[in-house]
């Protein structure tokens, strides 16, 4: 039924509706937006869409009685979902076709089907109605750098949300999170949008067991490890979650070693509170060479800033340390199989690198006070030199009496009158 809808138009949609449609001739912004459109491109026009009559420059004639308005969102959806679902249709785009499937399975679409409540997304809603692009188009409102507003528009609405229990903080908590900073800010368009962790038409919350696979698309080492971790089995048994369990969702913050205290609210504490769990020795001793680490590689930059300030050439040194910052993080990867003594070989090769930063700068100071000592000694020779020739001229032009300079005449007068 829905086939038979948009079939008809498609095959009128071959008459030509350029300039010479009264359809832009009434409507120019909407001309102008399907103008510079993907659907341009692939012959979908006006009367595809809505039907009428695209010669007509008369409103009754071209609207005639069949006008399809689609401002009705079901009725959008089963439009453009259909011929989005039509193989035939498809075929030489390259694009999939069960984009109208996953709709329905989505929580947005249950809820449009099961009760037509239209306060969910839709097609349109993402995707717009004429001005649309592909995704990875700056243009479309579901690139990575516009979902926040789009998405936003209905998530970051209290009123709406409440309604369905939901809470109306993900924009807002994601904008300030590692990940939002590093797409907002940054513009890197590695980092996630909401549909990377959402996906776009099955959109639903990640389920528990999920979570890790859609946080391990990226972070894949961290992935390996938590894997071989207890408490990739007491995710599954449904104890705790996985990922996000310790990091939270949309709010991730940069990690730190505090997150492995077991007291001051650390985060393995607050599930191994009891003193005789076994996760605390684990948590303990993980914190203990991360702090170490941390507080190493801290004085370990300052002493390079400090020696910097006094004019050494340290790049040997900067690349020592930025190879323990990087062995350092490898070791924070580490820190998710949750065992006795997984740190231990990372911790000793950072530490070697931090020794190796730390004797590169004693070496050059060191360098530096030796030259400090010779170019002490290389003036006090130089003084020293002048000095003695200075008295030694003295002593010689004083001796010979006639000298062109005031200071050696005077000093001839003082002999004469020595002598006299
Ligand atoms: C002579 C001017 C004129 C022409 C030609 C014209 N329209 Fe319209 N159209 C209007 C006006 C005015 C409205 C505002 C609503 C109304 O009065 O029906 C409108 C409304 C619409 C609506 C919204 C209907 C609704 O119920 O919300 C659609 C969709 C539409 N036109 C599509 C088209 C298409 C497609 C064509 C070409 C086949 C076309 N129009 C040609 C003047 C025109
Ligand atoms: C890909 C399908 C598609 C094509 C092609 C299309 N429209 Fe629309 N149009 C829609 C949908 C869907 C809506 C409803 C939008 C909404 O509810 O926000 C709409 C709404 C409208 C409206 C009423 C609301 C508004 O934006 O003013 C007018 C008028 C209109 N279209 C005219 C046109 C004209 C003229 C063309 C050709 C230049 C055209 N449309 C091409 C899908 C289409
Ligand atoms: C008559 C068939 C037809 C209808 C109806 C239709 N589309 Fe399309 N759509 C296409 C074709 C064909 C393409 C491929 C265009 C190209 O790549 O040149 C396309 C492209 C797209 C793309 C870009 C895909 C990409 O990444 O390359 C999006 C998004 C899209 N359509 C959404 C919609 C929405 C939303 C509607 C309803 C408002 C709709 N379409 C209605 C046929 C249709
Ligand atoms: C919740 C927002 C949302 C809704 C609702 C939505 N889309 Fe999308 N759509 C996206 C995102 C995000 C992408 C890009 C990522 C992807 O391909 O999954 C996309 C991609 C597409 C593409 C390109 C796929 C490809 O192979 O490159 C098409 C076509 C498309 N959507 C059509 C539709 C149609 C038709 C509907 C309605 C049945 C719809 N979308 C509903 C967000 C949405
Ligand atoms: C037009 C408003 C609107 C837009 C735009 C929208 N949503 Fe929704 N979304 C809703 C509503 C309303 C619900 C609640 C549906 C229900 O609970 O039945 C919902 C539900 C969800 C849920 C399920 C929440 C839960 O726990 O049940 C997720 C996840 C979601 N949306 C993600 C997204 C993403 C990602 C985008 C952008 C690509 C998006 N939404 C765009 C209105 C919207
Ligand atoms: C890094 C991955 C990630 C990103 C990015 C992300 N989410 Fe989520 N979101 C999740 C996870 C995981 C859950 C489920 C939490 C749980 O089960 O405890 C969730 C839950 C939700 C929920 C339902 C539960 C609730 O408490 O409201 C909505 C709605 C939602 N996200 C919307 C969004 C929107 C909108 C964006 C973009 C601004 C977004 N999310 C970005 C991972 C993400
Ligand atoms: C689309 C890829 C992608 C997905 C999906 C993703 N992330 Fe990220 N994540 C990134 C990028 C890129 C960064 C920024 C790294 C940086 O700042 O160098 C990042 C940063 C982080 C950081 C901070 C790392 C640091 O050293 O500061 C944490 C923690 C994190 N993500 C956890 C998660 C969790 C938990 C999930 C799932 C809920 C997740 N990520 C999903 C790409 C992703
Ligand atoms: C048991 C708690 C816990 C769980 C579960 C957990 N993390 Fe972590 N994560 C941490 C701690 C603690 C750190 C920081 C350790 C440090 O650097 O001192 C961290 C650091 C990170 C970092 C930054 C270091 C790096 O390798 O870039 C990322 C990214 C990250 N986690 C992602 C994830 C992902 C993805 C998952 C799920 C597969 C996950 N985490 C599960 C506790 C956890
Ligand atoms: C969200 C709750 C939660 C957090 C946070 C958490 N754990 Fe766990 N942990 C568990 C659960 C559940 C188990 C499996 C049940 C058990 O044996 O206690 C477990 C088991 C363990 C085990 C195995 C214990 C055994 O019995 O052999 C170790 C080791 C461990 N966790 C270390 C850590 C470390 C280190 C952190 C902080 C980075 C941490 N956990 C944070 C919930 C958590």
């Amino acid at each position: 039924m829905v086939a038979a809808a948009y079939a008809l138009p498609v095959a009128s949609a071959q008459a030509p509706q350029g300039e010479a449609s009264g359809c832009v001739v009434c409507h120019g912004e909407a001309g102008l937006q399907l103008a510079k459109s993907t659907h341009a491109r692939s012959g979908v026009t006006c009367t595809t869409c809505h039907g009428g009559v695209a010669e007509a420059m008369d409103k009754e004639q071209a609207h005639g009685d069949a006008l399809r308005p689609l401002s009705d969102p079901l009725q959008a959806v089963e439009f453009c979902g259909g011929c989005h679902s039509d193989i035939e249709r498809m075929r030489g785009f390259g694009l999939r076709t069960d984009q109208l499937d996953l709709y329905w399975s989505s929580v947005h679409g249950k809820r449009l089907s099961e009760t037509d409540d239209a306060e969910v997304a839709t097609c349109v809603d993402c995707h717009g109605s004429h001005g649309i692009f592909r995704a990875s188009d700056p243009r479309s409102p579901i690139h990575k750098l516009n979902q926040v507003e789009t998405c936003g528009g209905c998530h970051g609405d209290e009123e709406r949300m409440g309604r369905y229990g939901l809470r109306a903080d993900a924009p807002e908590l994601f904008r300030g999170s590692v990940h939002g900073r590093a797409l907002l800010e940054e513009g890197r368009l590695s980092s996630p949008a909401c549909t990377d962790c959402h996906g776009s038409h099955g959109a639903t919350p990640p389920r528990v067991e999920q979570v890790g696979d859609v946080c391990g698309q990226c972070h894949t080492t961290v992935q390996e490890q938590f894997e071989r971790s207890p408490h990739r089995a007491a995710a599954l048994a449904g104890s705790m979650e996985e990922c996000v369990g310790c990091h939270g969702n949309h709010a991730i913050s940069e990690p730190s070693a505090n997150m492995l205290l077991v007291d001051r609210g650390g985060t393995c504490g607050l599930c191994h509170s009891d003193p005789n769990d076994p996760g605390r020795a684990v948590a303990t001793e993980m914190h203990g060479v991360m702090a170490r680490l941390d507080q190493e590689i801290l004085e370990t930059e300052e002493s390079l800033r400090d020696a910097a300030s006094k004019g050494l050439f340290l790049e040997r040194e900067h690349g020592y340390l930025d190879e323990a910052r990087g062995l350092r993080v490898r070791a924070s990867s580490l820190t998710h199989a949750a065992s006795q003594g997984v740190l231990s070989d990372l911790e000793q090769r950072c530490r070697a690198m931090i020794a190796q930063t730390r004797e590169g700068i004693a070496g050059k100071r060191r360098a530096l006070r030796d030259r400090k000592i010779f170019t002490g000694i290389f003036f006090f020779v130089v003084l020293l030199f002048v000095g003695v020739t200075l008295v030694y001229r003295r002593e010689v032009y004083g001796r010979r009496g006639g000298a062109g300079t005031v200071g050696a005449t005077e000093a001839a007068n003082a002999d004469e009158e020595d002598a006299g």
